[in-house]
């Protein structure tokens, strides 16, 4: 069992904890600001005998707490998001401790696989003229962006791997959709888990993968198995080179 200690315990935290055995894991401690029944501080006494901490917290809680895990000679992964652009910060913190550091923006398992077999697909039906292409995703009526950080990524990857797709188009269109733009559209309605769509469509045949999100567990199980993948290692990486690893 590899040990684990959450730092946060709010939605993320208690996901991840409720799955821990399951990922042959052990919640070895619980750091928590928002609740008098845990400690608020990161020390060694209260991180205990910790691996690996699990950090879903807050974008600016993010660069104290990893500077003091790397200093406990302890192992991070982050999930919490809206840091990045601190990354060089980061890298030197790890690096000056030689410590181990894991973080993704998005620890859904399926959701990485997914965007690896829609650049397979692009690739393959980029040399196909009579194939057009377009996408779509679905969410809940709570969702506050659109579109998706998703469907940007899938776009980004879908315009880098078509030649004859040079544009992204989310919007609302007062014109037909010209052949070098990509139409990825968006709807917002009820309690529709999350849903993306990319299609390939001829005159003859019409092809879709589609991933839907059925659980957040998704992204707490990819922590977890984040955490195990790196307990024993140093340096930093990022989830999707714990998933290319994992497929070579
Ligand atoms: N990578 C992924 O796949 C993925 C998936 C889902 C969510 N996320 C990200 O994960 C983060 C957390 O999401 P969530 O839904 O779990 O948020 P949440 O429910 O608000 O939980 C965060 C918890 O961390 C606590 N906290 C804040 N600063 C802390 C610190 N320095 N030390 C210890 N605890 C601290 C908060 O307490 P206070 O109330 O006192 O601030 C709160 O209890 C967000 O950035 C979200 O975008 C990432």
């Amino acid at each position: 069992m590899t040990k684990v200690a959450l730092i946060g315990y709010g939605k993320m935290g208690r996901m991840v904890h409720s799955l821990a055995e399951q990922y042959h894991c052990r919640i070895s401690a619980i750091i928590d600001t928002a609740s008098n029944a845990y400690p608020h501080q990161i020390t060694a006494e209260s991180i205990g005998d910790t691996e690996v901490c699990i950090d879903f917290t807050h974008p600016t809680a993010v660069i104290d707490n990893l500077t003091k895990i790397a200093a406990l000679n302890r192992a991070v992964v982050i999930g919490t998001t809206g840091w990045l652009d601190r990354i060089d910060e980061v890298r030197e913190i790890i690096t000056r401790h030689d410590g181990a550091l894991l973080w993704g923006a998005n620890f859904s398992i399926g959701m990485n696989l997914f965007s690896r077999i829609v650049t397979a697909a692009a690739e393959a039906f980029d040399r196909f003229d009579d194939y057009d292409v377009f996408g779509y995703e679905l969410h809940h009526r709570h969702k506050a962006d659109s579109p998706s950080g998703t469907a940007i990524e899938l776009s980004r990857i879908l315009l880098e791997k078509i030649q004859r797709k040079t544009q992204a188009q989310y919007d609302r269109s007062e014109k037909k959709i010209q052949p070098e733009e990509l139409h990825f559209a968006s709807i917002r309605a009820g309690s529709i888990p999350g849903t993306h769509t990319v299609g390939f469509d001829s005159e003859a045949d019409s092809i879709e993968l589609i991933h839907r999100v059925r659980s957040r567990s998704c992204f707490a199980a990819g922590a977890l198995q984040a955490a195990r993948w790196l307990a024993d290692r140093k340096g930093i990486y990022s989830f999707q080179d714990m998933i290319k690893e994992i497929l070579c």
